[in-house]
């Protein structure tokens, strides 16, 4: 693992696009989360990201250009509904999903006739790009700098956490450091290829600021949240942004009646077999003045805003995961469009 830091290091965004034209692995700061980045025209390169994340070769990933100009190299069409989007979003986090041109980027698009494309709104990202169209990369392809189906990293550190230790040559990935990412979920993926707008997974942006923009209805079929009491549905929900600890939603009344169930219990283990005793954390809005009694549950507030609830929830996950807890109750956020990017990660981490 090399960290570079653009702060302290005027060559590292040079070194870094270097390492990128030679078919290295570099993991980038975007606005959204850390990506993974290989040069998305060389599919050699794209295949190490696959390795890297124990990702199957199947799933497409997204690639990252400097802007619409550059992205036009990678279709085949590029819908005016696309164009509207990535118009009014671009640089941003917003993903489309347009027809692929298919002479290039087959490893990055899983071998599908889409690519997702996105131009991120990062500097360090963007810098990064500029360096990178120097050296004729016409864009990269970056999945989440995170092991397949855990947590997306959103701190440089994050990066280095996923991959230490994990053998496979991934010593060879480079960081490049860029501070907390400000959004903090992934982008919104709008695919933009099957005639009408079709909202894969909801982001920062809310379906009524892209249905403004798209001027038609943009189609989104709401995950159902699942029940924690009900029985595992396999295959419902991709299992995906999970933490080790299993985590179970509920509303604030279903987790104050758990809790009140849980305390005795818990302290009743403590007192049997503190070693052994089993622990918990809580990440709620509603009960930030409640304490716990005692050091087998841990809480962790949830911010009450929408927006500073996704700049936080993956690096609250991983610091609730890392205190050893078998289980996270969490409060379900609230019903509202702008909490649509949280939910869904928060659904499906519940889905694992
Ligand atoms: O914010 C983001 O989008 C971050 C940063 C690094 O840019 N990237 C990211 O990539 O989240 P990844 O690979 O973890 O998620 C990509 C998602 C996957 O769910 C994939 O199925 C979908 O995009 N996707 C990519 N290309 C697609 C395509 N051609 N058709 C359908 N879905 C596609
Ligand atoms: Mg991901």
């Amino acid at each position: 693992m090399h960290l570079l830091d653009p702060q302290h290091q005027a060559d590292a965004i040079e070194q870094a696009a270097q390492r990128l034209a030679d078919g290295g692995l570099l993991a980038m700061p975007t606005e959204t989360v850390y990506g993974l980045a290989a040069r998305a025209d060389d599919d050699a390169a794209v295949a190490r990201i696959f390795a890297a994340k124990g990702r199957p070769a199947d799933h497409p990933l997204i690639v990252h250009v400097p802007n619409q100009a550059a992205a036009f190299s990678f279709v085949s069409a590029f819908p005016p509904v696309a164009q509207r989007l990535t118009q009014a979003f671009w640089p941003g986090p917003l993903t489309v999903i347009v027809p692929r041109n298919p002479e290039i980027a087959t490893a990055a698009a899983g071998g599908h006739d889409t690519i997702g494309l996105r131009c991120p709104d990062h500097p360090v990202a963007r810098a990064l790009l500029d360096e990178c169209a120097k050296r004729d990369i016409l864009g990269l392809a970056a999945p989440s700098a995170n092991r397949f189906g855990r947590i997306s990293p959103t701190r440089a550190e994050h990066v280095v956490e996923e991959f230490k230790g994990q053998g496979q040559g991934l010593d060879e990935v480079w960081v490049l450091e860029g501070g907390p990412c400000g959004v903090g979920i992934e982008s919104t993926i709008i695919d933009c290829s099957r005639g009408h707008p079709v909202l894969l997974r909801p982001g920062k942006l809310t379906l009524a600021e892209i249905e403004a923009v798209a001027g038609e209805p943009v189609q989104w079929s709401r995950p159902e949240a699942p029940d924690p009491l009900a029985p595992k549905a396999s295959g419902t929900l991709e299992s995906h942004y999970a933490p080790r600890a299993k985590v179970r939603l509920m509303d604030d009344e279903r987790l104050n009646a758990a809790l009140d169930v849980m305390e005795p219990e818990l302290s009743a283990a403590v007192i049997r077999d503190p070693q052994q005793a089993p622990r918990i954390a809580v990440y709620s809005r509603s009960l930030w003045a409640w304490r716990p009694k005692h050091k087998a549950i841990v809480h962790l507030s949830m911010p009450g805003d929408a927006a500073t609830a996704a700049h936080d929830l993956f690096a609250d996950l991983r610091e609730l995961d890392a205190t050893g807890v078998e289980l996270i109750w969490v409060e379900t956020p609230p019903d509202d469009p702008a909490w649509d990017g949280v939910r869904d990660r928060l659904n499906r981490a519940a889905a694992s």
